[in-house]
């Protein structure tokens, strides 16, 4: 199991399955353990979305879906169920048909350019697809010269690159990395990435005061080590959990998240925490509070991302589109302009 790329197991025997190379440290042993159970599982849900691919051309929207979605799409499946459960699918059918390969005869301001072309060795260094002679880097700086080509407004920027990134090792395309990258930034994120990042600093606010209600203690404790939310959970949310966490656990966020859309970035935030509350709060300053947090997602307890997602999704259900709605309404009235030097 530790590859299942045929390709590169003759170079490589700590890499998995998406090209990513393991630490010096990393612990086989409970992670295979991990793994054991964790491939019953796969299986078990690969027999079930077969039975759904084969009947359902359409997928329709509904109770069985988000079952099946919150328990996980199966890697041969992703491409094809993210396209359709994102709306990525419809977008292109009422786009020009050759909407990519347009934007990649555009022209783009040099800065722009010259943003995408730093950012591409620093994107998953550790990846073996990005190794620079393996494409994949030439690809991503495709499909991100595409996309600041295709909206101006957001350009390039930070982050992008490990969400592209991500999409390409599973997808596997070019094109379709492009399409899955324009539904969340234009359609299902509210304006993470433009250049002030409104919908992002009012997005973290809305992380903290859903931490305020949910978890007092820790939210005062946070405050009064004079921490802002910003340096804890911007990172989280700028890379949607790509490059901090687990990639399979990643991956199964994702699932969520173009299904349901951002409420589960804050379920996924909120649960982590609360799972590290009572360690959080031992820690009575700030370098010692931040080593704790960056911790976290490198917990077993992330590792093991069917129980983890189960957590997630079982826990905070009060965390509703409808909700976040609310909440980033009221922070938009009571302050109008939100800069990066007013972070909350
Ligand atoms: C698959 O999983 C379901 C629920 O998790 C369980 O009830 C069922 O027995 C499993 N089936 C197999 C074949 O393992
Ligand atoms: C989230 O779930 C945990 C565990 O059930 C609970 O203690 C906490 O209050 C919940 N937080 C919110 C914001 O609902
Ligand atoms: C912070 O707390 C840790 C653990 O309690 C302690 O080891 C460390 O010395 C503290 N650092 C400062 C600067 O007080």
């Amino acid at each position: 199991m530790r590859v299942i790329n045929t390709r590169f197991n003759l170079k490589y025997d700590n890499v998995d399955e998406y090209g990513f190379m393991r630490p010096e440290n990393f612990d086989y042993e409970r992670y295979e353990k991990f793994m054991s159970s964790y491939l019953v599982i796969l299986v078990n849900r690969s027999k079930k979305w077969d039975k759904l691919m084969k009947k359902g051309k359409r997928l329709q929207r509904g109770l069985v879906l988000k079952r099946y979605v919150k328990k996980g799409i199966p890697s041969s499946y992703r491409a094809q169920v993210w396209m359709k459960i994102s709306g990525a699918n419809e977008l292109q059918i009422h786009q020009e048909s050759d909407l990519y390969n347009t934007r990649l005869n555009s022209v783009l301001d040099s800065d722009v350019v010259q943003a995408i072309r730093t950012d591409l060795p620093r994107t998953f260094p550790d990846n073996i697809y990005f190794i620079p002679l393996e494409g994949s880097q030439e690809q991503l700086y495709r499909i991100l010269f595409a996309y600041a080509a295709d909206n101006k407004n957001v350009g390039y920027c930070q982050g992008l690159n490990y969400i592209a990134g991500l999409l390409l090792l599973v997808t596997k395309d070019e094109e379709i990395s492009f399409w899955l990258l324009k539904v969340l930034v234009d359609n299902i994120l509210p304006d993470y990435y433009s250049r002030k990042m409104t919908g992002l600093m009012i997005d973290i606010e809305v992380f903290a005061r859903l931490t305020k209600s949910k978890m007092p203690d820790l939210y005062r404790h946070v405050k009064s080590l004079n921490i802002p939310w910003s340096l804890l959970i911007m990172k989280w949310f700028v890379c949607l959990y790509a490059e901090v966490f687990p990639t399979e656990t990643v991956l199964r966020i994702w699932d969520c998240l173009f299904y349901e859309h951002s409420p589960i970035l804050f379920k996924v935030g909120i649960t982590l925490i609360n799972y590290f509350r009572k360690t959080l709060l031992g820690c009575d300053n700030f370098t010692s509070f931040i080593e704790v947090f960056k911790k976290m997602p490198l917990d077993i307890f992330v590792l093991d991302c069917h129980y983890f997602m189960k957590r997630v999704n079982s826990e905070n259900k009060s965390i509703t589109n409808a909700l976040l709605q609310k909440l980033r309404k009221e922070i938009k009235s009571e302050k109008k302009n939100y800069e990066l030097n007013q972070l909350p």
